[in-house]
C-alpha cells in the first residue's frame, strides 16, 4: 500500500472509497455537506431511520452513482474520543475496506477537529493504524492472497500544518513494518545470519549508512564472554550487527541504540516449558525495534548521528551450552554467576552496552523482550522504561504519547541491587521473584555507569497474541524520540 497525503477536498476526491468521520448526533458535518445532494439524502434517510447516529463502532456506507463508496465512521461523542478510540476506529475501518475491491482509498479521519487530540496526533494515529491494519504476513505461505483485495493507494487528507507529521508517520510505518517482518519470520529463517544480511540491505539502500558485523571469533578475541556463553549451545553462531547512520556533523556524538536479538530463546539448559515456547521467536523484537527505527531515521534523513547495535544470538540447550553455576567473565571484566540460563537477554546486552560506550554516545537506549514479569506488571499496554538519567524517562514518555505507543516508568532504586549479590562472582544473573523486571534493569545498570542510559522492556508490547503477531512496537515511540532529539 502506498500512502500519500492529499489536500483534495471530499468533493474533489476520485478515490474508489472515501472514509469520513461523524460524531454522535453531529448536526453540521462539514464533510457530509460536501457530498452530492443525492448522497446527503441517502445519509439523512439513514439518520432518520436510526440506522446510524455516529455512535462509536458504527459505520454507514453510502453509494454514489459513479460507483464511489462513502464510508461514514461513527466516532462517538467528541469529548470521549481518545487516542485509543480513534486508532481502533480507523484500524477496523481500514481492515474492512481492505477486504472490499477498492484500490484507492481517501481517508478524511485526519481532518476531524477535537479538543483532546491535536492535529499532529490525529495524523499520526490515522497513518500508523492504517498501515497496521493493512499489513499482512505472507512470507512463509505458499498460497498468497491476490492483490485484488489490497488497498493500492491510501490518500490521507492533510492540511499544511499536518504535512510534517504525515511524513514522519509514513516513515514510522515503514519502520514498524520492517520490525513486524523481522519479528514474524520464523526462527529457522530469522537467525543471526539473516539479521546481519537484512542489515546489509538496509545499509545498501540508504544514504549515509555503514554496516559492520563482528563474528564469534572476533568477539572471542575481544573478550565478550557473556554474549558468547549464551550462543555457545547453538550451531547458528552469534553475530554483532552494527549499523551506523551519519546524518549530522562528524563531531556530533551519536545516539546509541541497542536491541536484544535472541533469535530463539529455548531457555537453554534451564529449558522453558513446552506450551507457547514458539513465541520465543519474538525474542529478537528489541533488535527489530532498533532496526525499524534506524530505517525510519534514515528515510527521514534526520540530522543526527545514530549507531545501532544488535547482538544476534540463539539460546539453545546442547552439550556445549552454558550451564547454571557457570561463572562467566563479561567484556567489561565483571564476573557473572549464571543461575539461570534463561536469563540470557541481560548476558548478551551487558557486553553490547560495554561495547557501545567505546563509541562515546550522547545517550544509550536499549530495547529488549527481557522479562515475563514485565507482562505481569504492565500487560500489553505499555513498555517499561527504567533509567537513572534525569529527564530521560519523561522524554520517552512524551514521545510515546505523541504516537500512542506508550511507556511507563519503573524505579531503578539501589535497594533492589542487593538481589543480585552472590558469594561466587561480582553478581548473579537473576534477582529472584520480587521485581523481576527491575532487577533485570539493575543488572544492566552495572554496565552503563557514568552513561546517559535507559532500558526499555518490551516483553508485553512487541507482540500481543499469535494471530496478530509482532506489533512493531515501540518503533513509533523511538522514532518520535529521535525526531524530538534532532530538533533540540
Ligand atoms: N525472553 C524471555 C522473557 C519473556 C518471557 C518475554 C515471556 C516475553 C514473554 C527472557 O529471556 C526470560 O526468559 N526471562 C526470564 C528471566 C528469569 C529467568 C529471571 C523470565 O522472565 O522468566
Ligand atoms: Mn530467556
Ligand atoms: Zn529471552
Amino acid at each position: 500500500m502506498k500512502i500519500k497525503s492529499t489536500q483534495e477536498t471530499v468533493n474533489q476526491s476520485q478515490a474508489d472509497q472515501i472514509i469520513i468521520g461523524h460524531f454522535k448526533d453531529q448536526q453540521n458535518n462539514p464533510l457530509v455537506n460536501q457530498l452530492s445532494p443525492e448522497l446527503q439524502s441517502q445519509f439523512n434517510a439513514r439518520l432518520k431511520h436510526n440506522d446510524f447516529n455516529g455512535k462509536a463502532g458504527q459505520t454507514q456506507n453510502l453509494y454514489a452513482e459513479n460507483g464511489q463508496v462513502i464510508t461514514v465512521v461513527g466516532l462517538g461523542s467528541p469529548d470521549k474520543l481518545t487516542a485509543t478510540a480513534l486508532y481502533e476506529a480507523n484500524h477496523s475501518t481500514i481492515q474492512t475496506v481492505a477486504k472490499s475491491r477498492a484500490e484507492s482509498v481517501a481517508n478524511y479521519l485526519t481532518s476531524i477537529s477535537n479538543d483532546n487530540l491535536d492535529d499532529n496526533l490525529v495524523m499520526k494515529l490515522v497513518v500508523l493504524s492504517s498501515a497496521h491494519a493493512e499489513y499482512r504476513y505472507e512470507d512463509t505461505k505458499s498460497f498468497k492472497k491476490d492483490n485484488k483485495h489490497k488497498i493500492k493507494t491510501l490518500h490521507v487528507a492533510s492540511n499544511d500544518n499536518q504535512e510534517a507529521a504525515f511524513q514522519q508517520a509514513k516513515a514510522m510505518s515503514a519502520g514498524v513494518n520492517a520490525a513486524r517482518h523481522l519479528g514474524n519470520n520464523p526462527p529457522n529463517i530469522c537467525n543471526p545470519a539473516y539479521i546481519a544480511d537484512y542489515a546489509a540491505k538496509i545499509a545498501e539502500n540508504n544514504n549515509n549508512c555503514e554496516l559492520t558485523v563482528l563474528n564469534h571469533k572476533q568477539m572471542k578475541k575481544m573478550g565478550m564472554g557473556a554474549l558468547l556463553a549464551v550462543g555457545q549451545g547453538s550451531h547458528n553462531k552469534p553475530k554483532m550487527v552494527v549499523l551506523k547512520y551519519n546524518g549530522a556533523d562528524k563531531e556530533q556524538a551519536p545516539i546509541a541504540l541497542v536491541g536484544k536479538g535472541i533469535t530463539f530463546d529455548t531457555g537453554g539448559i534451564s529449558l522453558k516449558p513446552g506450551p507457547n515456547m514458539d513465541e520465543m521467536k519474538y525474542d529478537m523484537c528489541g533488535a527489530a525495534t532498533v532496526i525499524g527505527a534506524f530505517v525510519a531515521a534514515a528515510e527521514l534523513a534526520l540530522p543526527i548521528n545514530l549507531i545501532t547495535f544488535v547482538p544476534a544470538v540463539e539460546n539453545m540447550p546442547d552439550g556445549k551450552a552454558y550451564r547454571p553455576g557457570d561463572v562467566i567473565t563479561s567484556y567489561s571484566g565483571k564476573t557473572i554467576e549464571v543461575l539461570n540460563t534463561d536469563a540470557e537477554g541481560r548476558m548478551i546486552l551487558c557486553d553490547t552496552l560495554t561495547y557501545a560506550q567505546e563509541f562515546n554516545p550522547s545517550v544509550v537506549l536499549d530495547f529488549a523482550t527481557l522479562t515475563g514479569a514485565c507482562v505481569v506488571a504492565l500487560g500489553h499496554q505499555a513498555s517499561a522504561v527504567m533509567t537513572k538519567t534525569e529527564g530521560l524517562a519523561e522524554d520517552l514518555k512524551q514521545a510515546g504519547l505523541a504516537v500512542h505507543d506508550r511507556v511507563w516508568e519503573l524505579p531503578l532504586w539501589d535497594e533492589y541491587q542487593k538481589q543480585l549479590d552472590t558469594s561466587f562472582a561480582d553478581m548473579q544473573n537473576i534477582g529472584g521473584f520480587p521485581a523481576g523486571t527491575i532487577t533485570a534493569g539493575c543488572f544492566l545498570s552495572r554496565f552503563t555507569e557514568g552513561q546517559k542510559w535507559a532500558h526499555v522492556d518490551i516483553a508485553g508490547t512487541a507482540w500481543n497474541n499469535k494471530k496478530d503477531g509482532a506489533t512493531g512496537r515501540p518503533v513509533a515511540m523511538l522514532v518520535q524520540y529521535l525526531i524530538n532529539e534532532s530538533q533540540k
